[in-house]
């Protein structure tokens, strides 16, 4: 092992940043040179990439964004797309290959191990938290707090108005931020694309709350489980409130990360270098109950992360 690669690939995730420090300055110190392909996969599709040295990556642990920079590639998910990235892994002589990203990230980076010589590393970085294996994604504590600020506001102007707030918040397929925002938010209702909801359902919760003397309430719903304009007019009408709808959107990807998104970014950059040290390919870091481990790439895409219902439960007890 004497070179790698990084490249930050999909959604972007507060931490990325401090994630390619970790891992430009882990490997510097085990003696490898470091590479950073650009654009997330169209780097190693046209063969855009920078030399990455302990210094050029001083001064971005607290930032937000990648300076790398990202994309989503639809050619990458051909197997023509992936053969051209495995090309380009060997014209420059790269041994090892760390992919900072998402889901489809992870998977572009199981397809590309199928087809390439150097050693393929993943390290879970997505404000959505929905990647199997991993108990927490970089990010996914960053966007939950900037989030949560914004809700905390929200909570204001709705009890001084007497007003239900949908808040909708990121997460087009699970329903993972939407839950842990809801909870630590104490929203009444959490609406998640998991669980298909009941306008019927939204309304007797809203009654229940009103006849307790609650007279404002918090609606957390992920932007994937439909058209928040018109749960805003089908309450209102139906439940007789004033509703409002404020959307937190693409503000939770960015921001300066939180300690913790920092933390993992550390831990994970550490843990994918010592693996490629290793000579162990395939595989993707992860915290597992508290510990940084790695899991099996294939186990990683094979496999759906469950959201735990249960919390949905213990969410509408604490709300009461
Ligand atoms: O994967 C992170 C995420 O922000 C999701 O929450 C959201 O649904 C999606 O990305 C948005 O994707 P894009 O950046 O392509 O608009």
């Amino acid at each position: 092992m004497k070179k790698i690669g990084l490249v930050t690939s999909g959604g972007d995730a507060p931490g990325m940043n401090a994630a390619i420090r970790a891992v430009v300055r882990v490997a510097y110190s085990q003696g490898l040179e470091v590479v950073g392909f650009e654009r997330g996969w169209e780097g190693l599709l046209t063969n855009t990439f920078r030399r990455l040295t302990p210094r050029n990556v001083g001064g971005i642990l607290h930032l937000g964004g990648t300076i790398l920079y990202t994309s989503r590639s639809p050619m990458f998910r051909e197997t023509e797309g992936v053969r051209k990235a495995a090309e380009t892994l060997a014209l420059n002589n790269v041994d090892g290959l760390v992919v900072v990203g998402g889901d489809g990230s992870l998977r572009g980076a199981l397809e590309l191990s199928k087809e390439t010589d150097s050693l393929i590393v993943g390290v879970p970085a997505t404000i959505d938290n929905d990647v199997f294996g991993t108990d927490e994604t970089i990010g996914f504590d960053s966007a939950v707090n900037t989030a949560i600020t914004e809700i905390d506001k929200i909570r204001d102007t709705a009890n001084s108005h007497d007003r239900v707030f949908i808040v909708e918040v990121m997460g087009r397929k699970r329903g993972f931020l939407a839950l842990t925002i809801g909870l630590t938010v104490g929203a009444e209702i959490i609406l998640v694309p998991e669980v298909a909801y009941s306008l019927d359902q939204i309304v007797r919760t809203l009654e229940k709350s009103a006849a307790k003397g609650k007279k404002s309430g918090i609606i957390v719903a992920a932007e994937g489980i439909g058209d928040t304009h018109k749960l805003v007019s089908e309450i209102e009408e139906k439940a007789g409130v004033e509703v409002r709808l404020s959307v937190t959107g693409y503000a939770q990807r960015g921001g300066n990360p939180t300690a913790r998104s920092r933390l993992l970014a550390n831990l994970f950059g550490n843990k994918a270098v010592e693996l490629l040290m290793n000579k162990q390919g395939n595989r993707m870091v992860r915290l597992e109950e508290g510990k940084v481990t790695s899991i099996d790439l294939e186990q990683v895409c094979s496999n759906e992360k469950q959201l735990d219902l249960s919390l949905m439960r213990l969410a509408q007890i604490l709300s009461t």
